[in-house]
């Protein structure tokens, strides 16, 4: 006899404007990207070495609907197909979260479609989730989520069920990563460029902190590292009457990267070992988030990882960085859990300050 399986095909559409990315996707049952548009403000803030809050609102307002039509292009869709839309809430500059929720508070009204708010971070932490090919991930899986606006070492238990076991104090990794850029002018964003450098430097050349904080302290600071380089930096430029970063010394500038990156990627997989101590029944380890991108890191869990464990991150680099398609991902499996909680009807404001399971 014939067995039927009804499976059901739900279409999240995503929007994500928290800092100076205009971002649109679909994705379908909260894995399988069909489209992942990003407008990108790079170029832009590269003129003034980061992010101008005013400058990115406008650039939102002017890039959203474009950025929208074009994934729904890409992914081969009506609105009609559309089942659930998800929209970042927060954290995020509050100027450029309002383009991304006002857009979607009307979608959401006009064509009576249900509206998912997602937390930021909630989106980087499924943002290893999509486009698997092999076995699906088995809980818990212990994240860490590392970008210029954050850093946090996160537990998660089953879907939507996160616990945050450590977060930064004050600079996030990847902030260090572009300050470090800013002092040696390699441009924004400073993880590539300094990525780049350390390839041709020596990690060992400079002997920076890794602050690991108290014994069983999973929180991190990157403050201190940053002012290490800082008078490495300034002592250089003195010591050679140096005024103008451009004339720094090619082998200064990549020794310094790449003792500066090892630093970091010490701290970084040092913290998740020690939170691994901790949690000996996790399953998988996930790095999420743009510094995620940094192929240094990545060879460093591998390295240190136990051999049990499953290691992922992100399938495309598309998906380290702030993109639609994990708030899309996040999004759906949002809604999974408590379909009840979600209608066409609410009206979602920006927030920097709410929880990251709400
Ligand atoms: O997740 P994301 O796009 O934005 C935030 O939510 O903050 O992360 C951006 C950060 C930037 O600080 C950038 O310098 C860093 O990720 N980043 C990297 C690399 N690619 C991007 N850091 C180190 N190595 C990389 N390859
Ligand atoms: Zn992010």
């Amino acid at each position: 006899f014939l067995l039927i399986f009804l499976v059901i095909i739900m279409k999240v559409l995503a929007i994500e404007t928290s800092c100076d990315e205009t971002a649109a996707a679909v994705v379908e049952n909260g894995q399988k990207v069909l489209s992942n548009v990003i407008a990108s403000q790079i170029d832009l803030h590269a003129l003034t070495g980061g992010v101008v809050p005013e400058v990115a609102a406008r650039e939102h307002v002017l890039n959203m609907i474009p950025v929208l039509e074009e994934s729904l292009k890409i992914a081969n869709c009506e609105w009609e197909d559309i089942d659930i839309l998800a929209v970042t809430k927060g954290p995020g500059l509050v100027s450029s979260l309002i383009i991304g929720t006002e857009t979607a508070n009307v979608i959401s009204y006009l064509k009576d479609i249900p509206l998912v708010p997602v937390h930021h971070i909630a989106g980087h932490l499924y943002s290893s989730w999509m486009d698997i090919e092999d076995s699906q991930p088995e809980f818990p899986i212990l994240i860490l989520t590392v970008s210029g606006g954050h850093n946090e070492l996160v537990l998660m238990r089953d879907h939507y069920d996160f616990e945050v076991l450590g977060e930064t104090l004050d600079d996030a990794a990847g902030e260090a990563f572009d300050k470090v850029a800013r002092m040696l002018g390699l441009g924004y964003p400073g993880g590539p460029a300094i990525a780049k450098k350390a390839v041709n430097g020596n990690a060992s050349c400079f002997d920076f902190p890794r602050v690991m904080m108290e014994k069983d302290s999973l929180n991190f600071s990157f403050s201190g590292l940053k002012t290490a380089v800082m008078n490495e930096v300034r002592n250089y430029a003195k010591k050679r009457d140096l005024e103008d970063v451009k004339k720094f010394d090619e082998e200064f500038v990549c020794d310094l990267s790449a003792s500066f990156q090892e630093a970091v990627v010490d701290t970084l997989s040092g913290k998740l070992m020690r939170a691994l101590e901790r949690f000996p029944s996790v399953k998988e380890i996930h790095l999420v988030g743009g510094v995620s991108a940094n192929i240094r890191l990545r060879e460093k869990i591998e390295e240190v990882r136990p051999n049990r464990l499953v290691f992922r991150f992100p399938n495309s680099i598309r998906y380290c960085t702030d993109n639609a398609a994990m708030i899309g991902a996040a999004g759906y499996f949002a809604y999974m859990k408590n379909p009840e909680n979600y209608s066409s009807k609410t009206n979602i404001i920006p927030s920097t300050e709410f929880s990251i399971m709400s």
